[in-house]
């Protein structure tokens, strides 16, 4: 089927959608994006994923597209428009494009490239995989300084995954210093003893909308949480740990570097805030 995305204020064919060569987030990778989950066909945490992409916009004295209120109505007209009932919004906005090549940024006034599209996901929130859990490897973590800027430069996240994919894995896990960062596409936690670790925010992680939200539930639960660091190998003694994700919201880990985590299965306390997540977004979904 033919879906309908959005470019620069028209809803067209994704056929017929074009952006110039010229685009800095083509050539320079000079963009940033978001990717907004729906269940019920409607947004998750539209809120979180709009704050955060003004924020990745003013990090890098890029112009706003457009205004919330507007975003939220392209974000919805897409997912009518496409018959979305589970699945993902994309949104990236570049820096546009003097029609030229050139390091330094284009005029004030340029134009931002805005693009919208929707990935349909029937299953989405009862997937298979989330019962199976997931096995990662660990790889060393050679990405920029700023990945608390959600930019589209995910070649190396990409090359991850296929590291992951080649090991017969679902995912990677990128190490820092000895210490784990994140995953290619999704924030990092083990659980010790009732005990949820992940790292601390800063300019070394994404700050997950998915991250905030299972934290705050996590806490009205009443279960343990700490952020500091953590290794590799006390992760691999961890009694459990999952990922965080709009794409796959809480996703249990159950091997790392071939170590099995617990049973091997995925464990109570990922199991529990998949549900919860699940549950409390749904109820939130605007
Ligand atoms: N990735 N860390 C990284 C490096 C990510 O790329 C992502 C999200 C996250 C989790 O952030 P959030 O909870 O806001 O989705 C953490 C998206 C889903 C993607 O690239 O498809």
């Amino acid at each position: 089927m033919t879906r309908t995305v959005y470019v620069n204020g028209e809803y067209l064919p994704e056929t017929e959608a074009k952006v110039s060569i010229f685009d800095r987030g083509f050539l320079m990778a000079d963009a940033v994006y978001e990717v907004t989950s729906v269940l019920d066909g409607k947004l998750i945490d539209f809120e979180g994923h709009a704050v955060r992409l003004k924020r990745s916009l003013d990090e890098l004295q890029m112009a706003e597209p457009c205004s919330k209120d507007e975003l939220l109505e392209i974000h919805r007209k897409l997912v009518e428009l496409n018959g979305i009932t589970e699945g993902l919004v994309y949104l990236q906005v570049t820096r546009g494009s003097d029609g030229d090549r050139d390091f330094v940024f284009p005029s004030a006034g340029t134009k931002p490239t805005l693009v919208l599209f929707t990935q349909n996901k029937p299953g989405l929130a009862d997937n298979p995989a989330a019962k199976k859990g997931a096995k990662i490897i660990s790889i060393e973590d050679i990405r920029w300084g700023r990945r608390d800027i959600k930019t589209v430069q995910l070649l190396y996240p990409s090359m991850g995954k296929m590291m992951a994919k080649a090991a017969g894995c679902d995912d990677a896990w990128m190490i820092e210093d000895g210490y784990v960062t994140e995953g290619t596409s999704n924030n990092a936690y083990i659980v010790k003893n009732g005990n949820i670790v992940t790292r601390p925010l800063s300019n070394d992680i994404l700050h997950g909308i998915t991250r905030k939200a299972v934290l705050r539930m996590a806490a009205e639960a009443q279960m343990e949480v700490e952020e500091r660091l953590f290794t590799i190998d006390e992760a691999k003694e961890a009694d459990e740990a999952f990922t965080t994700s709009a794409s796959a919201f809480v996703m249990p880990v159950v091997e790392i570097d071939g170590v099995a985590l617990g049973d091997g299965t995925p464990g109570p306390i990922a199991k529990r805030l998949r549900e919860i997540y699940l549950d409390e977004s749904r109820k939130a979904a605007i």
